[in-house]
């Protein structure tokens, strides 16, 4: 009875892995068209607790949008996912759920803003880029030490001219690797056109790539550690010493925000108590 039970919570605990990701990581889906990917994880994993996944459209929209959508949000909410809806990845850092989370794992795939033109428009290109940079800018800033943000692209021409991995740069963040995207790696996706009468529609894949970038002050402060750890899971000593040589413009941010509210409190309780010193 007693190994029985041993056995039986070892295997609730056993780590799940699909592909690049695994239960212990903490995941952020961004500009999902009928959540099937984000699914697929869940199902691998046989929860979803540590996954967060957001859509650009409202749930009404990805509702009447995709047919599978309203089937895959309730087998989602059932596994624990968190659910967003209206979350624009160009801004996500100041997202009221998730301005004060990071992740292990923030998964862009096939970022695209829409059907605007013709794709080898240098002007729409422009425009795809500036979707893909703003979402890394934003994805840099919601990383743990040893974090990932993932981008899955197509790299047939138009698309490869976008220049991912400059991109990347861009944002502070470092180009990991860059990994060939086999779609049968993630069973019961369905990838999406996501914009226009044929939104439910998938799109030709052809030749994909992921690329994983990392944060470039993180990749640069573990690379000059000589002992340097793969997960912040592991020394939470260590986390602590690299994390404090992060030079981010976020905890900056932060910084200011909360000497704003100290200066807004102390000001809203004397003109609410009638403190202030009366000159007469
Ligand atoms: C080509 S579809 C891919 C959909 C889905 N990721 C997939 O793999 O099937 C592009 C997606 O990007 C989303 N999108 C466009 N602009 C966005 C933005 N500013 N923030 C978040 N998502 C955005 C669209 O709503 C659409 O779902």
């Amino acid at each position: 009875m007693w190994r029985y039970e041993e056995q039986n919570l070892w295997s609730n605990n056993e780590v799940k892995s699909v592909k690049h990701y695994n239960s212990e990581n903490e995941i952020l889906l961004v500009g999902e068209g009928d959540f099937s990917f984000s699914l697929c994880l869940a199902n691998a994993f046989g929860s979803a607790s540590n996954i967060v996944a957001t859509s650009l459209d409202s749930y009404d929209d990805v509702i009447k949008k995709y047919n599978g959508a309203a089937t895959n949000l309730l087998r989602l909410r059932s596994y624990g996912a968190q659910l967003l809806h209206r979350v624009d990845a160009t801004k996500m850092q100041f997202h009221p759920y998730l301005r004060n989370r990071k992740f292990d794992r923030i998964i862009y795939n096939f970022p695209h803003a829409g059907f605007i033109g013709l794709e080898n428009d240098p002007q729409v290109i422009e425009i795809h880029r500036n979707l893909v940079r703003g979402f890394l800018k934003n994805a840099s800033c919601m990383l743990h030490l040893d974090g990932e943000v993932h981008v899955t692209h197509k790299d047939t021409n138009p698309f490869n001219t976008w220049n991912i991995e400059e991109l990347g740069t861009q944002s502070s963040l470092q180009l990991l690797e860059c990994v060939k995207f086999n779609i049968h790696d993630y069973p019961g996706y369905n990838n999406k056109r996501g914009d226009g009468k044929r939104s439910d529609e998938p799109f030709p894949l052809g030749k994909c790539k992921t690329f994983k970038f990392t944060s470039a002050s993180a990749s640069s402060s573990s690379s000059s550690s000589s002992s340097s750890s793969s997960s912040h899971h592991k020394n939470p000593l260590q986390y602590q010493e690299i994390s404090s040589q992060r030079t981010n413009v976020c905890p900056v941010m932060n910084l200011v925000f909360q000497i704003f509210m100290i200066f807004f409190f102390i000001w809203t309780y004397i003109h609410l108590f009638n403190l202030w010193p009366n000159s007469n």
